[in-house]
């Protein structure tokens, strides 16, 4: 059996979905494990000589072969009204989704429409100190979990249940919209809605943790997909800056209801450069023509609020404390293309702090981290376009040196190289699934 995890090792939008879809051609289930439509991925796929976007928030990218089933786990905070839009999306596209084809955990937590209320609000009311959240209802919606008050996926199949849990949960949630001058919700309205859009999701609703352990133990081939990234976790990242779910390897056990012991790699996604969307520090951001240029070459906007996403040299010293909490067995690098161009390149490997103490790793004090000057090492760049190298060795030398020192750095070897954003633009070095 082979079950491994993919894991963006930085702030998120490492490019996890080409490469969740790529090594999807190997795998029997995809399953996505923790956070919800705060998500995107976008999908370039060539279908019939047609280049085609997709972009998911919710469902899994393996969605797109037909093979494979897709799983949303119990840690997923699921948004009904989202997860129908892209299974309407997708079935315009040709690609309608059967129900032994996603299965989704009954016990998911769901977005009501008053998370969402409450996270603009929130957000709102905080100015200046705002999180830059995505405005999806996730933090409100985990919030709601950890105090036991969760609606779940069952529960929009269920009227008695979901109206009790309404009516304890609604009194509440419209007073706080109401100490942040928000509009509150009616009970029936909300009730209607919810179980509206559960009559369409019942067909795909099942317990999903005896599925996957099954599958697990017959030997089929499982890729847990996660969303965001490593400086993300709300336990282990940059808190406040932080999303609310456990994005590091970690959350896969507690999020699809996996032992530790049947997951057999771990593989880290890194751009060949560093972004970061909504606020926090960042010690290798670029306010430059540098970053500028990477933002442009890299189509740097964010997938899901097409936000401008703040760009930067690679942190490595970033990556080894990922490297250190994830136990990556194998890096992808991503995007190694959007470098090309530069004379110069430059990686991050360590921080001096105020009193001239020298960091190997990031301190996830937030406050310390702002203070931080980072320790560069620089490399010569090259010009060429490498979109159509798809051998490791028919990269330039310079980046081939690039590649190779941060394997050195880390310890962990590159399993995957991305040149484009086209599933064909990819060098693989070592398929985790042979
Ligand atoms: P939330 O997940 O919407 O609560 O947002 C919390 C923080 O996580 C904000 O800084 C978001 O920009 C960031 N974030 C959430 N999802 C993603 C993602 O998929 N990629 C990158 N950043 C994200």
């Amino acid at each position: 059996m082979t079950a491994n995890v993919i894991i963006g090792a930085q702030w998120g939008d490492e490019g996890k979905g080409k490469v969740v879809d790529l090594f999807t051609e190997f795998a029997d289930i995809v399953v996505r494990f923790q956070g919800g439509n705060n998500a995107g991925h976008t999908l370039v796929v060539e279908e019939n000589g047609v280049t085609q976007k997709t972009v998911l928030h919710l469902i899994p990218s393996g969605i797109l072969h037909r093979n494979k089933v897709c799983v949303i786990a119990s840690g997923v905070v699921l948004d009904p009204g989202v997860l129908l839009g892209e299974l309407d999306a997708l079935a315009q596209r040709g690609h309608t989704v059967e129900p032994r084809q996603l299965l989704i955990a009954s016990d998911a937590s769901v977005i009501l429409p008053y998370h969402c209320a409450l996270d603009i609000a929130r957000e709102t009311s905080k100015g200046e100190r705002k999180i830059g959240t995505t405005g999806r209802g996730i933090g409100p919606c985990y919030e709601d979990r950890v105090a036991r008050r969760a609606v779940f996926v069952r529960d929009l199949l269920d009227e008695p249940s979901l109206r009790e849990k309404l009516e304890s949960n609604l009194p509440e949630k419209n007073q706080l919209l109401a100490h942040y001058g928000a509009p509150g919700f009616e009970l029936e309205a909300v009730l209607a809605q919810m179980l509206a859009l559960g009559v369409r999701l019942a067909p795909f609703v099942r317990e999903t943790g005896r599925f996957i352990y099954d599958e697990v133990h017959r030997g089929r081939n499982v890729l847990f997909e996660g969303a965001q990234g490593t400086l993300l976790d709300v336990s282990l990242g940059t808190y406040p800056f932080v999303t609310s779910s456990h994005t590091t390897a970690g959350g896969v056990c507690v999020g699809a209801g996996i032992a530790p012991s049947a997951i057999n790699g771990v593989i880290g996604i890194t751009k060949a450069y560093c972004t970061r969307v909504g606020s926090g520090p960042f010690p290798t951001e670029l306010n430059d023509e540098v970053g500028e240029f990477m933002r442009k070459a890299g189509h740097e906007f964010g997938s899901t609020t097409g936000r401008p996403r703040r760009c930067g040299w690679i942190d490595v010293a970033a990556l080894r404390y990922a490297t250190r909490i994830n136990g990556f067995t194998g890096l992808a690098v991503t995007k190694l293309d959007v470098l090309s161009g530069l004379e110069r390149v430059k990686f991050c490997v360590g921080y001096h702090d105020a009193q001239g103490n020298q960091l190997d790793e990031p301190p996830m004090d937030v406050a310390r981290l702002a203070t931080l000057t980072p320790i560069y090492e620089e490399l010569s760049g090259w010009s060429e376009d490498i979109s159509g190298v798809r051998v490791f060795d028919d990269l330039p030398r310079n980046a081939r040196h690039f590649l190779r020192r941060l394997e050195t750095i880390l310890g962990v070897p590159i399993v995957l190289v991305s040149v484009g954003a086209k599933r064909a633009e990819t060098i693989v070095l070592e398929n985790i699934y042979r």
